[in-house]
């Protein structure tokens, strides 16, 4: 993550002394993300900004191409009829089979003992035993965190229940392995690509918030020359409240994704005016949740201040839901806020945003998708 946060710096090292010193937020983001995921997950180091021709970036680009009329198909028809027209992905055909392509390679490499082991995704999965019996139980509540248990430095116990000495562990097989690996991309890519570029858009919007947040984050940080070292690290994890309050209003204004879905395990559950039949299919409706005047007033407003820690006996339980709540809540949200923390706590210590003549007044979404997704915007870089 440090590695990618250094290239984008040089990215905007670069734009900053060019003309015109403009950017295209969600590209550079994205770019960003890419080179994130690719050295995590994917065991590739790229240059996403510097290299858009790269088949691993050009590939993920054209991943969320889809198309809504192949969606539509897919959630209509029987799956016979599926199987017999070949739709098996909502995503664009030629970047699922080439990430499928680099994913296997990649496993198979290691296999091979050719890379040595390396501190990432496909090592995790590799090395994985699987309980299969909590599996089969679906006994994973343990396993996964919600925001209030995250400790102050952003990290958690993760208790699992699974017992060490079980008979009945498994290593993941290779397809297991692939498809997380997959999964992790189509998780992990768009998710945070789209928050920093919200993020991006109201900083610049908000010129007050923008020094404000500068003026916090240069003073827990200008204390340090190197920022891959451990101490630097640790004070940008263990929360600069401002820092922390931006991220979290960006995540509440714009949760990139805008609902989740459950199914009702219990029989005429009562929900409010509604009795639920067991077996119905619920959205919960994350973006209005978080734009209800009754929780947060002025909701259209960007206002980090609801997040600082004297405003937060103000906040109303399981009413802030970016990441969803529960067992199958994000199960990267640690991973997530790292990477907003070191990404942001870097670039406003370095760099100015403001907008250009062509920046909208408010964000643009592209229809048709759960994800929120701007529409292009620009941005202009100048640096401090
Ligand atoms: C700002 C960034 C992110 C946001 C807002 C976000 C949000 C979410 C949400 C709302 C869910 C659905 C949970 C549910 O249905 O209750 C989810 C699931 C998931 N996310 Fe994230 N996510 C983010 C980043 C990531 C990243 C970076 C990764 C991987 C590296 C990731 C991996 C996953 C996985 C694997 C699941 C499925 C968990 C399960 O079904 O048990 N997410 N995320």
């Amino acid at each position: 993550m440090r590695l990618s946060v250094d290239k984008l710096n040089k990215f905007f090292d670069k734009i900053a002394a060019s003309t015109p010193n403009v950017i295209d937020a969600k590209n550079t983001f994205a770019a960003f993300t890419t080179d994130v995921i690719a050295s995590t997950s994917f065991a590739t180091e790229t240059n996403a900004n510097e290299d858009p021709n790269n088949p691993f970036v050009a590939n993920g680009k054209e991943f969320f191409n889809t198309n809504v009329f192949k969606s539509l198909l897919i959630i209509l028809l029987p799956k016979f009829m599926r199987d017999l027209l070949g739709l098996d992905s909502f995503f664009a055909d030629k970047p699922f089979k080439f990430f499928i392509e680099v994913a296997k390679h990649i496993v198979e490499q290691r296999k091979s003992g050719a890379m040595g082991p390396r501190n990432d995704l496909v090592q995790l999965l590799m090395d994985a035993r699987v309980d299969q019996k909590d599996i089969e139980e679906m006994n994973y509540e343990k396993m996964t965190v919600d925001e209030n248990e995250l400790n102050n430095n952003g990290t958690a116990e993760v208790t699992s229940n699974k017992k060490e000495n079980s008979s009945t562990k498994k290593r993941l097989d290779d397809s297991e392995i692939i498809a997380n690996c997959i999964f992790f991309f189509v998780a992990g890519y768009e998710t945070t690509a789209s928050t920093l570029t919200h993020f991006m858009f109201e900083l610049a919007q908000n010129q007050d918030i923008q020094e404000r947040l500068y003026q916090e984050v240069e003073g827990a940080l200008s204390q340090f020359d190197n920022e891959h070292s451990e101490e630097y690290f640790e004070v940008v994890m263990s929360g600069i409240p401002y820092l922390e309050a931006t991220i979290k209003e960006t995540l509440r204004k714009y949760p990139p994704l805008s609902v989740v879905g459950r199914v009702c395990e219990a029989d005429n559950y009562k929900l409010g005016p509604a009795t639920l039949p067991k077996g119905a299919l619920i959205n919960v409706m994350i973006n209005a949740i978080h734009l209800n005047p009754e929780y947060y007033p002025s909701p259209h407003q960007f206002n980090p201040d609801r997040f600082m820690p004297e405003n937060k006996h103000q906040l109303v339980p399981y009413t802030y839901l970016p990441f969803s709540i529960g067992p199958r809540n994000c199960i990267a949200m640690r991973f997530a806020y790292q990477e907003l923390r070191l990404c942001i706590a870097s670039i406003v210590r370095k760099f100015k945003f403001e907008v250009t003549p062509d920046t909208p007044k408010e964000l643009k979404f592209k229809s048709a998708s759960v994800l929120m997704m701007a529409e292009p915007f620009s941005i202009r870089v100048t640096k401090r």
